[in-house]
């Protein structure tokens, strides 16, 4: 968990950097500012992603010329019959008169009432037959999206697809070639794989805790979803000797073990160039993550031994996501923690100057929202009994 400042391979690090390529969002912004030039009655435009593991709908980005757009939400697509309903068709639904057509209690009904909007138009977004979410437009106006409306739209709709597509997409391909990578070089087993999806849903629920006070966008929570099983792509690099060996590492060994860190960063960077994904919204924070993940708040992580607020914030996430996993689960050498042992250690660690408070407290504020990933994604050994036939 702690190395020295100086670990190997530290030089051939590239320096941290704020750097961001454009976000979803500020892209979604200009469409929409070329989409009110043609349709100046469209005042907010919001995609939302479905989570095909979990069957939810989540918020994603928006951009709205007024009001608040809804914002860390998510709600199971099966319990919207209508919306459920318009991926079945794949059509799109225009809403003419809000406040009569959509009575419904839901959050989501109940904001948009509120925000004042009085039609829509939501399009179902698809990936050849595969379901990815949905675009919404609304406006202010009643009745603003008559027929020849839409027509001027669908050109647009389909940038916007297109957009959220290509992202996805490229996202996908990064994040599967370096699953397959890893795949390679590891012997894939049940308990990595739960560890990487348990460990990204940890990191997701300190993220969006987080998400009001540094006020973070949807979009980031996500890339801190996506990216977070990648933290150890590096290890890919490690002699098989050191990577399973079931005894305590020796000193040289660890020190072997520590430069998956500057491997990591290295793969990534091959990676990225070798796809062209420079471009890629939450490049940066893929980056950050790789390379900060070791690193401690009092400077004795390694590779770069940084301190406090020069650790990223989605690399302080994941490092507290990635221990309480570690802690929790069961290995060779050790039985797996209880959820408040873990908990107990990881404010220790708090306490020790090691790890950011505010993550850790978003952990432990969410106890009930853990324990579900624990029980969804059970480790080895701990599978939830078959259902009687
Ligand atoms: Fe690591
Ligand atoms: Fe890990």
């Amino acid at each position: 968990m702690s190395g020295p400042p100086d670990s190997p391979g530290a030089a051939r690090l590239l320096p941290l950097t704020d750097e961001r390529a454009a976000t979803m969002s500020e892209r979604l912004g200009s469409l929409h500012r070329q989409i009110a030039a043609v349709v100046p009655a469209v005042d907010q435009i919001a995609c939302v992603l479905h989570d095909p593991d979990t069957g939810t709908l989540k918020t994603f980005v928006d951009s709205s010329h007024a009001g608040a757009p809804l914002r860390r939400y998510e709600f199971p697509l099966a319990a919207s019959r209508s919306l459920s309903e318009l991926v079945r068709l794949r059509s799109a639904r225009i809403l003419d008169d809000i406040p009569a057509e959509l009575p419904g209690q839901a959050i989501h009904s109940a904001h948009i009432r509120a925000a004042g909007f009085r039609s829509s138009y939501t399009v179902p977004l698809f990936d050849g037959d595969s379901f990815q979410g949905f675009l919404f437009m609304d406006s202010r106006e009643p009745a603003a999206f008559s027929g020849a409306v839409v027509e001027r739209l669908e050109v647009y709709v389909n940038l916007v697809r297109m957009l959220l597509c290509h992202e996805l997409t490229a996202v996908r391909s990064l994040v599967g070639s370096i699953r397959v990578a890893r795949d390679f070089a590891l012997v894939r087993d049940v308990e990595a794989t739960r560890h990487l999806d348990r460990m990204a849903r940890y990191a997701r629920v300190i993220a969006m805790h987080l998400a009001p006070r540094h006020e973070l966008s949807d979009e980031f929570v996500e890339q801190v979803f996506l990216f977070a099983p990648l933290h150890d792509i590096g290890k890919v690099g490690i002699p098989d000797a050191i990577l399973h060996k079931p005894d305590s590492l020796t000193a040289d060994e660890r020190r072997i073990m520590a430069t998956h860190v500057v491997l990591g960063v290295e793969l990534v960077e091959q990676l990225i160039e070798h796809f062209r994904l420079g471009h890629l919204a939450g490049i940066g924070t893929l980056r950050n993550i790789v390379a900060a993940h070791h690193e401690l708040l009092d400077g004795s992580g390694y590779p770069r031994g940084l301190s406090g607020d020069a650790i990223p914030l989605e690399a302080r996430i994941v490092t507290v996501a990635d221990i309480f996993d570690a802690l929790c689960s069961r290995r060779d050498y050790k039985s797996a923690w209880d959820v408040g042992e873990a908990f107990a250690l990881l404010q220790r660690m708090v306490s020790g100057g090691k790890l950011d408070r505010q993550c850790v407290d978003a952990l432990v504020g969410n106890e009930p929202a853990i324990r579900a990933i624990m029980d969804r994604y059970p480790g080895r050994g701990e599978e939830p009994p078959a259902a009687p036939p």
